[in-house]
């Protein structure tokens, strides 16, 4: 699987977010360390809070699907709602994705990021994005 094709099922369950309060599209797409590929988009509410973001939704999905199998390899976002110039900085995940994804993505799981531009692509790493993560107790 090449950071395209991921990419581009990232893209396309961007278009299938629902999102009537913010107008703003997410999708995600989770490479696990078997080699299946878990995809999620951003769910609203009328009640804000209990909006799910993309990442999670994808994350609940691999979990789900693997079980004790499930670890992610390589994550792939798109926010096709975020112009170029402001992708390197704005195009990452919310503080509490990175939480999630943390439980089950080390530090050196490559992020990929695109918007607007499909042919524009920036990439980070887990531990870039939630440099010391808790992990709780249990050392992993
Ligand atoms: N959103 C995500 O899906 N992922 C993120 O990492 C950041 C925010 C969604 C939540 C909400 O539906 C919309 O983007 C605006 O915040």
């Amino acid at each position: 699987m090449t950071d395209d094709e991921l990419m581009s099922v990232a893209r396309e369950v961007a278009g299938r977010a629902y999102c009537p309060y913010s107008g703003f599209r997410v999708g995600a797409a989770l490479l696990s360390r078997s080699g299946q590929v878990h995809a999620g988009c951003n769910v609203e509410n009328a009640s804000y809070g209990v909006t799910i973001c993309a990442e999670r939704g994808a994350l609940m999905s691999g979990r789900a699907a693997e079980g004790e199998e499930f670890a992610i390899a390589r994550v792939a976002l798109c926010l096709p709602g975020i112009p170029r110039e402001e992708l390197p900085a704005g195009g990452w995940p919310c503080g509490a994705c990175r939480q999630a994804l943390a439980e089950f993505a080390s530090d050196e799981v490559m992020v990929l990021s695109t918007g607007e531009d499909p042919g524009f692509m920036v990439t980070s790493t887990m531990g870039e994005l939630l440099p010391m993560a808790f992990r709780g107790a249990v050392l992993k």
